[in-house]
């Protein structure tokens, strides 16, 4: 059932116009301009409407909290945040990062916690850690474009397993572990985003997380959890963390770049004992310590600041743009197959398996409205005919003009393709297809 990929990477570290080419070592190899990257650049143009980046709306979040937190941590400690410090992060934020944690049903002791510049660094380190080159990583069909250019510049192997509405499904991971270990691999870790899956949308039920715990367990795989969007919920907190019930098998990753603010770089990992001891140690390789600044802004802010009242008004934010989101699909494309997160910041969408949506983007910029194609965020090629949506940066007005701007590309792609297969299948699959056309654009 799952989809297994062998990491055919090919060397795209340079052309020959740079000096330099033959010198870069092999795993440079794995670091290619990630499609996210480069939609940043065109979709960032203000007659666009972008439903591609996952930039939080930090609209949201009132500049004058943030500025006060700034002002005491330079009229008070100073001589702190401007100065080197711990490698493993503040004491006092590493306290405030538990209760975070705790709302979550996580505890712990201020030693088990890693600060991190943001969880993608801690992404890295995990992977620097554990990766030699060829060693498999279980990660979901689809995953995080950011965690896969990870994986590939430390040349593992990703392995994808299968994912529906419910997340990761079970009997796949088992397959795909059977079949990795059937042929001599050694298998590192599970890389898994049980809540709001970017870019998926989906949430691991209650029951899978602890079939997956419990697979993992017996087969000796870490668990790597990363939760970012955990407390970016609509109608409830998604189910508890595996973290929660297992110690020792599992490294959590968290950030307040969904609950606060990106800027300061802010995440953490929380993590098994001697993991911990040479996280630490590589996190100072890397960068000596996180930035002492952001981190003792963050703890201003959340001992002087309603920051629950704030995630609260965070959430009511983005169910609204998820709500206009649906609600636009819905209308303007009811055939098509998307995902109804219940947090988070994204809708995956499923067209016609005839239509490529890398092949259809610059159409789609043309009619001034970006998605983020399926390919990236699979390491095999898979997701041709996929797309993630993002709602959360995006105003509910842009989302509905973008889904009417997207509908309008769907329809004229496979107006295009029929023309050109005039008797081929298209025309059978568009008869018993609607594609509802979108009232003209007003804009
Ligand atoms: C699933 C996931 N993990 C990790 C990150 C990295 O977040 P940050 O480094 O800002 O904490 C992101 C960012 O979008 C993400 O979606």
């Amino acid at each position: 059932m799952e989809v297994h990929v062998s990491n055919q990477q090919t060397p795209n570290t340079g052309t020959n116009l740079d000096p330099w080419y033959s010198n870069y070592a092999d795993r440079a190899a794995g670091l290619s301009v990630s499609e996210v990257r480069a939609l940043f650049a065109v979709a960032s143009r203000p007659e666009v409407v972008s439903l591609a980046g996952g930039m939080p709306a930090v609209s949201a979040l009132p500049q004058d909290l943030v500025v006060t937190a700034m002002n005491r941590v330079m009229r008070d400690e100073g001589s702190i945040a401007l100065q080197y410090g711990s490698g493993q992060g503040v004491p006092r934020l590493r306290e405030h990062i538990l209760e975070v944690m705790a709302m979550e049903g996580i505890r712990g002791s201020v030693d088990d916690v890693v600060v991190t510049t943001g969880s993608q660094q801690a992404l890295d380190l995990v992977t620097k850690l554990f990766i030699n080159p060829g060693d498999v990583i279980l990660a979901e069909a689809p995953s995080y474009v950011g965690a896969i250019g990870v994986f590939r510049s430390y040349q593992a192997d990703i392995v994808h397993v299968l994912m529906d509405d419910d997340g990761l499904i079970p009997d796949a991971l088992r397959e795909a572990i059977a079949r990795e270990k059937s042929a001599g691999k050694s298998i590192k870790f599970l890389y898994t985003i049980p809540n709001f899956h970017n870019p998926a949308g989906v949430t691991l039920t209650a029951s899978r997380r602890d079939e997956v715990m419990q697979i993992c367990r017996s087969e000796g795989i870490l668990v790597i959890e990363d939760n970012p969007y955990g407390l970016i919920y609509f109608d409830g907190p998604p189910p508890a963390p595996m973290r929660s019930t297992e110690d020792e098998g599992v490294i959590y990753l968290g950030s307040f770049s969904k609950t606060f603010a990106p800027g300061f770089r802010v995440g953490w990992a929380i993590a098994p004992h001697a993991i911990r001891e040479k996280l630490v140690l590589a996190a100072e390789s890397a960068i000596l310590c996180p930035s002492a600044f952001s981190q003792l802004v963050i703890s201003e802010y959340l001992e002087t600041a309603d920051w629950r009242a704030q995630i609260n008004t965070f959430r009511g934010v983005y169910e609204e743009r998820k709500n206009t989101m649906l609600q636009a699909l819905n209308e303007y494309l009811p055939d098509l197959h998307h995902t109804n997160p219940d947090g988070g910041f994204y809708i995956w969408l499923t067209l016609p398996d005839y239509l490529d949506t890398k092949q259809m983007l610059p159409r789609a910029v043309k009619e001034l409205v970006a998605y983020t194609p399926g390919t990236a965020f699979y390491a095999d090629g898979g997701g041709r005919n996929k797309m993630r949506l993002s709602f959360c940066y995006p105003t509910p007005d842009q989302i509905r003009l973008g889904i009417r701007r997207l509908t309008t590309v769907i329809n004229g792609e496979i107006d295009l393709l029929e023309t050109f297969n005039a008797t081929g299948p298209l025309q059978t699959i568009r008869s018993s297809r609607s594609f509802s056309a979108p009232p003209p654009d007003l804009d």
